[in-house]
């Protein structure tokens, strides 16, 4: 990397006040790109309309596929798989439906896979509940990991006040996770929104799935709002929501609580913003787990702004195994409170979550571009910034800033392991170990930089 690029970047740090917009050149620029993202709002203008109650009533030029006019029972013990399974035929074959299944039912449906493409935007109003047949034993063998899978939709609002809950105990129960006697088995996922695109997904809760609660999958312009994901805090391998290969995904006030992490985000997957997020309990909020045996794993653009975390395993995670390859770059962490959190920020290129300890390799995905701005909160654990980073392929370009991580009983302190970066302002604990890469240029340097006026615009318009 070029001393100029750093000298632009670091100037740039600098300078106050800033502004989301200048503060960060080219190669930090997530927030542009991401903010893109939030102006394909005008996408779903139509939808709004649907939250006054009017079209209800079957007015307002919509045509409403009710589940029960298909035979659906809605009491928790009927098999309503075909009415659903039918509803949804006669819904994605028509313009301008609305698929409701109504409030205060239990609707028992097996797995399911929905596929688009649809005559138009499709509505799915989901106010009742629908939940899963409760025993792993009579699972369908040919949807091994999908319980509510969408395909290939274009345009469409999962929207309603309603439930999908995946009755997942018996799963639990059955996993090697907590039981080492148990064979490790695939589990389904509640609900997968696959190969779609500008869906956008409000106010439903999912809760106690088999596996996954919610799974993003080759899907572009998702976007995520008020939806609250709930498992106990040690159903294994619980994930909230994972998001993988998609793009121009944005998670916004959610509450997720559950036995593993939050938010997953792996391979594939750019332009991610998540904003307003609670977590926990769970295992926090990670980007990873990335290169297993030896895979590519490719994630950059991910923006989170405001979140709090409270009783998690982790906070902000990036968890890569040795020998894969690919990297994670451009990532934005800030305004961050977290609360009795284990490894509040946390970068791990050694993660190893299988029974055989894993060997170290010399291939690694990289890891670059990495800010932390605003993050205060308390640590259970005494390293409360870790930056376990692989010898042979460091991490490079992290940036802490404004950082105050306590411990309630005794130190906190900050390991490095082969990384290297910067950091500004307040910093506890302190990140000294976080040792420039290029330790001849300072941030002295950097501000006599700026005082050039014309030196600043050619390094801004540097391409980088
Ligand atoms: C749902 O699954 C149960 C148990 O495997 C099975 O008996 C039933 O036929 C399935 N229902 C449908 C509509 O496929
Ligand atoms: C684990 O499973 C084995 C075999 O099914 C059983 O005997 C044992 O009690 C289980 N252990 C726990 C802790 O549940
Ligand atoms: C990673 O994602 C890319 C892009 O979607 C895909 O082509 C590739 O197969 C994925 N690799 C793995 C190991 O899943
Ligand atoms: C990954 O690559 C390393 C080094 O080439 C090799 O020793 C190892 O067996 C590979 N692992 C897998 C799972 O393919
Ligand atoms: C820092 O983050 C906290 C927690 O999200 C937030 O309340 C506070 O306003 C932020 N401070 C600044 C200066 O943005
Ligand atoms: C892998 O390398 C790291 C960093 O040098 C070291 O801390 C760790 O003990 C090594 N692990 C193994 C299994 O050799």
């Amino acid at each position: 990397m070029s001393k100029l690029t750093f000298l632009c970047f670091l100037m740039l740090l600098v300078v106050p006040p800033r502004s989301a917009d200048e503060a960060y050149p080219d190669r930090f620029d997530i927030l542009s790109t991401v903010e893109d993202s939030d102006k394909q709002e005008g996408d779903y203008d139509e939808f709004e309309l649907l939250d006054s109650p009017y079209w209800k009533s079957g007015r307002g030029n919509k045509v409403l596929v009710n589940v029960d006019a298909f035979g659906a029972v809605g009491d928790g013990v009927s098999d309503d798989t075909q009415a659903f399974v039918n509803a949804w035929k006669e819904a994605c074959s028509t313009r301008k439906s609305v698929l409701l299944v109504p409030e205060e039912r239990r609707y028992l449906v097996n797995a399911t896979r929905f596929k688009g493409p649809c005559a138009d935007k499709i509505i799915v109003q989901i106010d009742g509940t629908i939940v899963a047949p409760d025993d792993p034993k009579n699972w369908d063998p040919k949807n091994p990991r999908i319980w509510l899978g969408f395909y290939n939709l274009n345009r469409a609002v999962f929207q309603g006040n309603g439930v999908i809950d995946g009755s997942g105990s018996k799963w639990w129960a059955a996993s090697c996770k907590r039981n080492k006697s148990n064979p490790c088995k695939e589990a389904p996922t509640a609900l997968t929104i696959s190969s779609s695109s500008a869906v956008r997904v409000k106010g439903l809760t999912i809760q106690n799935s088999q596996q996954m609660h919610f799974v993003i999958t080759r899907s572009d312009s998702v976007r995520v709002t008020g939806v609250k994901v709930s498992a106990p805090g040690d159903s294994p391998n619980t994930d909230g929501i994972h998001i993988t290969e998609s793009t121009n995904v944005v998670l916004q006030n959610c509450k997720i609580g559950t036995g593993d992490d939050c938010i997953s985000i792996v391979n594939g997957s750019s332009t991610i913003k998540m904003n307003n997020i609670y977590c926990g309990p769970g295992h926090g909020i990670s980007i990873g787990s990335l290169g297993k045996k030896n895979s590519t794993g490719i994630v950059e653009m991910i923006d989170l702004d405001t979140a709090f975390l409270r009783g998690t395993t982790n906070g902000l995670r990036i968890k890569t195994w040795q020998g894969g390859s690919g990297y994670v770059r451009s990532v934005r962490y800030q305004n961050v409170r977290m609360e009795d959190v284990s490894n509040p920020i946390i970068i791990d290129q050694f993660y190893c979550d299988s029974p055989k300890n894993c060997k170290n390799q010399t291939s690694a995905v990289a890891i670059s571009q990495i800010m932390y701005l605003n993050i205060s909160g308390t640590s259970r654990s005494q390293k409360a910034i870790k930056f376990a980073c692989s010898d042979t392929v460091p991490c490079t370009d992290i940036i802490l800033d404004n950082i105050d991580i306590q411990s309630k009983d005794g130190t906190v302190e900050t390991y490095c392991n082969s990384a290297s970066g910067f950091y500004f302002g307040y910093v506890h604990p302190s990140a000294e170990c976080l040792s420039s890469s290029d330790k001849d240029l300072t941030i002295s340097q950097a501000k006599e930089a700026e005082v050039t006026k014309s030196s600043r615009e050619y390094l801004v318009h540097t391409e980088l």
